[in-house]
């Protein structure tokens, strides 16, 4: 590389963006609510932060919506947070298409109930279009699974001879992940205080900043969303090599 050539041209504003919604639960028991009432609240925050985003410079925003460890949780909150699922998915997407707003979603579709997932189909199709903003999904997510399931479809591949083992690298096995054709991953938030990635994006925030903002969930407001922004906007990114 020429003395001075930077290889990755400093960017103020991430492209894309993680969110691990964290503090619903606590942000309703502070307030004698059930759980499902801070759920709720978070409907609300998601819908500000999704506004804010094409304001802000994000191109791609992607939610923590439900975990594959997340069905561990009593079944009244499961299928309290499927019915939000629902809720928002037949009342949302013609707001978000008529705003630009493309939808997509990861995560092991299979263990949805089939009007759910015909409902993520249906909202697929109709933000397809969207150019201002795409929003991933991750409902039924898990990092670990997202790599097995990629390793298995190449170990497939290379199985029944169509793909040379040698030859898999990391654009490759990138291809093979849901997050497939995502501009790399910028910055991860996680809302509530708490500092874990929690099977969330394992590969993609290998380069990954990290903020993590002291508001819970529900609270977590545009002004919350710039603060964090800025945070990144601070920070120095090397992506492992010395910068003078
Ligand atoms: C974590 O807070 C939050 C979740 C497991 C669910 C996130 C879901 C939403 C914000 C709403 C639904 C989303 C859509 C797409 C409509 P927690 O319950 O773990 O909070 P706690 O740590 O305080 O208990």
């Amino acid at each position: 590389m020429p003395d001075g050539a930077d290889p990755t041209p400093r960017r103020m504003v991430p492209r894309h963006v993680a969110v691990i919604m964290d503090g619903n639960g606590r942000w309703a028991a502070k307030r004698g609510l059930p759980r499902l009432a801070g759920h709720r609240r978070g409907v609300e925050a998601l819908r500000g932060v999704v506004e804010a985003c094409p304001d802000f410079g994000v191109e791609t925003l992607t939610l923590y919506a439900f975990s594959t460890e997340n069905w561990r949780r009593p079944p009244d909150e499961v299928h309290g947070l499927m019915q939000l699922f629902r809720r928002y998915l037949r009342r949302e997407a013609a707001e978000l298409a008529e705003k630009g707003v493309r939808v997509r979603f990861i995560g092991d579709r299979a263990a949805l109930a089939p009007d759910i997932r015909a409902l993520m189909a249906g909202v697929e199709e109709r933000t397809a279009l969207g150019e201002r903003l795409t929003v991933v999904m991750a409902i039924n997510y898990g990092g670990r699974a997202d790599i097995l399931a990629a390793a298995r479809a190449l170990a497939a591949d290379a199985a029944r001879g169509a793909r040379d083992p040698a030859e898999v690298d990391e654009a490759t096995f990138e291809a093979a992940l849901q997050t497939a054709g995502l501009p790399e991953l910028d910055l991860v938030i996680r809302t509530s205080g708490e500092q874990r990635i929690s099977n969330f994006l394992l590969w993609q925030a290998a380069y990954a900043e990290f903020v993590f903002a002291p508001e819970l969930w529900p609270d977590f407001d545009r002004d919350a969303f710039a603060r964090a922004l800025a945070a990144f906007g601070a920070r120095e990114r090397r992506f492992g090599a010395v910068r003078a």
